[in-house]
């Protein structure tokens, strides 16, 4: 078994990954966290209150024009660390029990796009302190768009194998 923490554990299933890519995308910033190691990320963004940066490159600044309306919005980043090829796997904090890869919020994905919503504290140029991110100091920005509570959320949601359990994803 490994103990790589970007390894693949006991009870997880790899596939092949197709032989070529389908897109490409942009990395349009760097999200700046106190976080250097995997193991030290918080598990979700809820979790932690750090305040984080999010750089986006000079380029897209003007595309900030009224962010600074909004109290939250929704960041996609890229989980540049991952590997991509689990179907299966066996989180450690759900005692190693397995979940099909669509069933999890893992960073280890076949596209680790990475979703959360965090709160804006400020914009200077094109810098955004915000709150509620759990990525790894330097991860790549892939996305900023508004947080609409009135479409994005979904207060009656469930996830049923999750139910049971106490505590955050
Ligand atoms: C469970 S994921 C959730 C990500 C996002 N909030 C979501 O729901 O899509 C968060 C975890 O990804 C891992 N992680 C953070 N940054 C990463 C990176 N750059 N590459 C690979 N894994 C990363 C850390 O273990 C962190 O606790």
């Amino acid at each position: 078994m490994s103990t790589d923490p970007f390894g693949i554990r006991e009870g997880e299933i790899a596939v092949d990954l197709p032989a070529q890519f389908d897109a490409g995308l942009y990395y349009i910033g760097r999200i700046r966290t106190p976080w250097t190691r995997r193991e030290d990320c918080p598990r979700n963004a809820r979790v932690s209150d750090a305040v984080c940066t999010i750089e986006l490159d000079a380029r897209w600044k003007q595309a900030l024009q009224n962010v600074e309306t909004c109290t939250h919005l929704l960041v996609l980043y890229w989980m540049d660390k991952s590997r991509r090829d689990l179907v299966v796997q066996a989180p450690r904090h759900y005692h190693k029990e397995q979940r099909g890869t669509f069933a999890l919020r893992s960073p280890v994905r076949p596209n680790p796009i990475a979703a959360s919503v965090v709160r804006l504290i400020s914009i200077e140029d094109a810098r955004l302190q915000v709150v509620g991110l759990d990525c790894l100091d330097g991860t790549p920005l892939l996305d900023i768009k508004p947080y609409f509570p009135s479409t994005d959320a979904v207060p009656e949601a469930v996830v049923g194998w999750h139910k049971e359990r106490s505590g955050p994803e």
